[in-house]
């Protein structure tokens, strides 16, 4: 049987077998990352509401993958950024996000690989959510490389900035057990529609990509494989 079917069927709930669920809060895996030593730090833009039509933007959307060598503006990256990862709400300690999450567990972490966004110097950085900020990782150009792990697809190298979304798996298995790699990628399915639609309305070109090498994501980004991996990615620049 087909892996990915026989991991549906080894999951699903069904009525007559369901079992009570026990929480244990004091293993809850952290919230949020955040980098003890990154190179630097640098505050994200206040995202300014308003903007076209959101049905307008929907009718518009199509993946882009030709873009321009205009680099895209410090204010348009912390949009796109708010766009996939932005805290909308607070209840109690539990904060909300501009996207919805299985058991608001969020698993998702976002990186991007900067290429041409002004004011910011190339590099890979990840995002810390919580305090609204880019934690530099890297310093210097990985256009070349991350395109090589994205199966040669030249669009990354061309892009101005691209995303890298991994997914710290304990957050959701803590909940959800073997279930939990179902929402994981639902999540980053929630993520990548909000960051086209948010590329649209901006006037930039965005696409995702779900086929790369894995391993080779992994180790740009030089993340513990044990505990995080790389899930998806997406390329955005200017329209040519
Ligand atoms: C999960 C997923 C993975 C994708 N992977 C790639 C990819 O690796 N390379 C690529 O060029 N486009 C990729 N795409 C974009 C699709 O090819 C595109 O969405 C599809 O052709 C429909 O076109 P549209 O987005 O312009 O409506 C992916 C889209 C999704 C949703």
């Amino acid at each position: 049987m087909n892996k990915g079917k026989k991991y549906h069927d080894d999951t699903k709930y069904v009525r007559e077998k369901m079992k009570s669920r026990f929480l244990d809060w004091s293993k809850k895996p952290k919230d949020f990352k955040q980098y003890l030593h990154p190179l630097k730090v640098i505050p994200l833009k206040k995202t300014k509401l308003g903007g076209p039509p959101i049905f307008d933007i929907m009718a518009k959307r199509r993946s882009i993958r030709d873009y321009s060598i205009t680099p895209i503006s410090y204010e348009e990256l912390s949009t796109l950024i708010w766009s996939v990862s932005g805290i909308t709400g607070k209840y109690g300690d539990h904060f909300f996000r501009t996207t919805p999450s299985a058991g608001g567990l969020y698993p998702v972490e976002i990186y991007i690989m900067v290429n041409r966004v002004k004011e910011l110097e190339k590099g890979l950085y990840h995002v810390d959510v919580k305090e609204n900020q880019l934690e530099m990782i890297k310093k210097g150009s990985f256009g070349k490389l991350l395109s090589r792990a994205a199966l040669d697809q030249e669009l990354i190298e061309r892009s101005a900035v691209s995303f890298i979304f991994t997914a710290i798996f304990e957050r959701s298995i803590w909940k959800y057990e073997d279930r939990a790699f179902r929402y994981i990628y639902m999540d980053a399915g929630h993520i990548g529609q909000n960051l086209y639609l948010a590329a649209t309305a901006l006037g930039l070109g965005c696409c995702t990509i779900g086929a790369f090498f894995d391993d080779e994501v992994n180790d740009i980004l030089s993340i513990e494989k044990e505990k995080e991996i790389a899930i998806y990615l997406a390329a955005i620049g200017k329209y040519r």
